[in-house]
């Protein structure tokens, strides 16, 4: 049965958190996966989620089954979050996922149902699990122009150009939401805007993939783009995940939502996603959303999860001002400064993978190959080291 197999290659991102664990030198320095981390390098529980969980423990009185969509409060409360109070619910509907990857692979089941082998537009780069999922899922992939590696900034007018030229009705195009990964560089509201009308005139479905709200620039402005979209469009999809603005990792909670025509047609897509979610996992797992749901739901709990998540924002906004600081002054050049204009949890540095694998061997300093780095990982009291490394591999 299995001979004919040959080992897959390992993922770039995740290959990381081994080479990392198992390097002895103490000064190493872990830019690598996108996981958050405090001053002290800890990925801690945030403070409201604890609380949840231990009221979800005293109250919880059965582990029966929860359905399909998953808990339905939870579903209520992601779709107010990511699409604002403004937004008609009647046209929407969510379903629970285990984590974003899972809405995103939920979604895809869907696409391929309702339009079998539909291609979808990604932006070059984006994060590297994108292609491989949704071609498993059944989707075929292109790709329009994205990031200017060497300015560290949109490249608007190629993107909108080749998605004009070459993107057709029934295409669907998937956009980073915010803290667009791996790059840091955003599409700001004008330009939102212009995409949304693209979107319309040509007949594409936005598929928005919300990973990071409330890194970037704060939970509101973190959705305008997907809010700015869900206005103009008749139709959307949409992957949230909160793995990171939950610090919920392992617990596995996103969401999948469609906003349709109208409430009867998103009825019936709605019922076509949970019997897609029923060949792929069944139902999602609980405990995480539950959790979720419980802040919230609380005023309180809620409130603190909004202070604590700001507070993780400010800490990624300064560090990424110290670095950019430190390479300047390394550098003699202002070669990094888009490090402190871009936003949320990454920025590339636009190095070499010789670059990057003489960091790893000759400094401890680890990152994903195309130069991404975990702005969260930086060393605040470190800076002047790193960017000394970083510049002593420069040529
Ligand atoms: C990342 O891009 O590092 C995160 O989204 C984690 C992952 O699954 O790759």
């Amino acid at each position: 049965m299995f001979e004919n197999l040959t080992s897959a290659p390992a993922d770039k991102i995740l290959a990381l958190i081994g080479l990392f664990r198992a390097d002895p030198r103490p000064g190493k320095i872990d830019l690598g996966v996108g996981v958050y981390k405090d001053n002290h390098g800890n990925t801690p529980v945030m403070r409201a989620v604890r609380e949840a969980e231990k009221r979800l423990l005293a109250s919880q009185k059965t582990k029966t089954y929860v359905g399909l969509a998953g808990d339905l409060a939870f579903n209520a409360a992601m779709a107010r979050l990511v699409f604002g109070p403004e937004t008609d619910m009647a046209r929407i509907r969510t379903a629970q996922t285990p984590g974003g990857s899972g809405a995103l692979r939920l979604v895809a089941g869907l696409l391929r149902r309702a339009r079998p082998g539909a291609t979808v537009w990604l932006s070059d780069p984006t994060w590297p699990n994108h292609a491989p999922i949704l071609t498993d899922g059944g989707l075929n992939v292109r790709n329009y122009p994205y990031f200017d590696a060497e300015r560290g900034t949109v490249r608007f007018e190629s993107m909108m150009a080749a998605l004009e030229a070459d993107a057709a009705s029934g295409d669907v195009v998937l956009l980073h939401g915010c803290c667009h990964n791996p790059t840091g560089a955003n599409l700001d509201s004008a330009q939102w805007h212009e995409v949304a009308d693209l979107l319309v005139r040509k007949g594409l479905l936005p598929f928005i993939d919300i990973a990071y709200q409330g890194f970037g620039d704060g939970l509101d402005a973190d959705a305008e783009g997907l809010r700015i979209v869900a206005r103009k469009v008749r139709e959307m999809v949409v992957a949230a995940s909160c793995s990171k603005n939950f610090a919920v990792y392992r617990d596995r909670v996103g969401a999948a939502m469609i906003m349709a025509a109208d409430a009867t047609q998103a009825d019936i897509v709605s019922s076509q996603v949970l019997a897609a979610a029923r060949t792929l996992y069944s139902m999602p797992p609980d405990h995480g959303a539950a959790a979720v749901r419980i802040v919230l739901e609380d005023p309180a709990l809620r409130a603190d999860w909004e202070a604590e998540l700001e507070a993780m924002r400010q800490r990624m906004l300064a560090l990424r001002v110290g670095f950019a600081d430190a390479l300047r002054r390394h550098s003699n050049t202002d070669r990094f400064d888009f490090i402190a204009s871009h936003r949320g949890m990454f920025s590339r540095l636009g190095l070499t993978e010789k670059q990057v694998e003489r960091l790893r061997e000759e400094h401890g300093v680890y990152m994903v190959g195309d130069s991404r780095i975990n702005v969260a990982g930086l060393p605040e009291d470190r800076m002047d080291d790193l960017a000394r490394a970083i510049v002593s591999v420069l040529d």
